[in-house]
């Protein structure tokens, strides 16, 4: 279980400015849980992502993984980012073992281990490719099979889909869903995708930006594995959309100044007629 309580995160600025970027967050995520954070850009999504990863710290608050403060990065969490972050001189196999590796186990059972997760994410036939080889998705797919082969308890996910095409989208979701419901690893997701963020998780939680909070959270009570024309999902993306055009519409305003506002139905319209409805 992750709790964050009371977390605020100011960045002190080169140019002796401040900025707050989270301010008094309180979250606790159950242990197999998989939620989403959505929220307009800048709101401190990656860095709410980072305080748990333990590659930032709190100067308020406390954030604790089964009781034990988070002072730094660990082994029972792992990050999967945008960007694959593949090490471009192995092969995905020798990816995938990596951190094995650097573990001490040797390298038949390793690579018996890295297989076992290249076959979970349907990469079996690339496993000896390079990253260059590999499509934008198998790239991404290949991560997510290196952070599995830590085992970690918690994967943390900032944006894992975001550079890929809906297409390859869809078969992700499919993929992590069947991963995360064989698993059960608790997971945290961030996304600009509200469709992504309702068809995968069992709560999306959305931000407000300046400072960042939480602002609002939905629980998704539809049957796993999720069939994309379930109406619940319909129902919740509706009022998540209209959670977030208030936002936008703040974020807009301070922006562009008063006159500026955005239409609800615009976000609707747009995000209603297409699978990759983003914000
Ligand atoms: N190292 C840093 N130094 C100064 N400011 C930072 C730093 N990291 C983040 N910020 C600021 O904190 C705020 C939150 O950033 P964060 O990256 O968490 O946003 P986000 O919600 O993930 O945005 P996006 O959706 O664009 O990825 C932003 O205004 C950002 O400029
Ligand atoms: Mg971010």
């Amino acid at each position: 279980m992750i709790e964050i309580s009371n977390v605020s995160k100011t960045f002190h600025q080169r140019t002796g400015g401040s900025f707050t970027a989270l301010d008094n967050v309180s979250l606790t995520i159950n242990k197999g849980e998989f939620v989403s954070l959505l929220g307009p850009s800048g709101c401190g999504k990656s860095t709410l992502l980072n305080l748990v990863a333990g590659l930032e710290q709190a100067e308020q608050g406390s954030i604790t993984v089964n009781g034990k403060p988070c002072k730094g990065p660990g082994p029972d969490r792992v990050v999967v980012f945008q960007e694959h972050a593949l090490f471009p001189w192995l092969t995905v196999l020798d990816n995938v073992a990596f951190g094995l590796k650097q573990k001490g186990i040797a390298k038949k059972e390793r690579e018996a281990l890295a297989m076992e997760q290249i076959k979970s994410v349907h990469l079996s036939k690339f496993a000896d490719r390079y990253p260059h080889e590999l499509s934008g998705g198998m790239k991404q797919r290949a991560a997510i099979a290196r952070a599995l082969a830590m085992d970690p308890e918690i994967l943390l996910m900032d944006e894992p889909f975001a550079a890929l095409d809906e297409q390859t989208r869809l078969i992700l979701h499919q993929d992590l869903e069947e991963i995360w419901m064989r698993t059960r690893k608790t997971i945290l997701f961030i996304t600009h995708n509200i469709r992504e963020a309702v068809v995968l998780s069992d709560r999306v939680l959305v931000m407000s930006t300046r400072p960042g909070k939480i602002k609002k959270e939905f629980a998704v009570q539809a049957a796993r594995p999720r069939d994309i024309s379930d109406s619940v999902l319909h129902h919740v993306e509706s009022s998540i959309m209209e959670a977030l055009a208030d936002e936008l519409d703040k974020v807009v305003k301070e922006e562009m100044g008063d006159e500026y506002s955005i239409k609800k139905n615009a976000v609707s319209d747009t995000a209603s007629d297409s699978l990759g409805s983003g914000i």
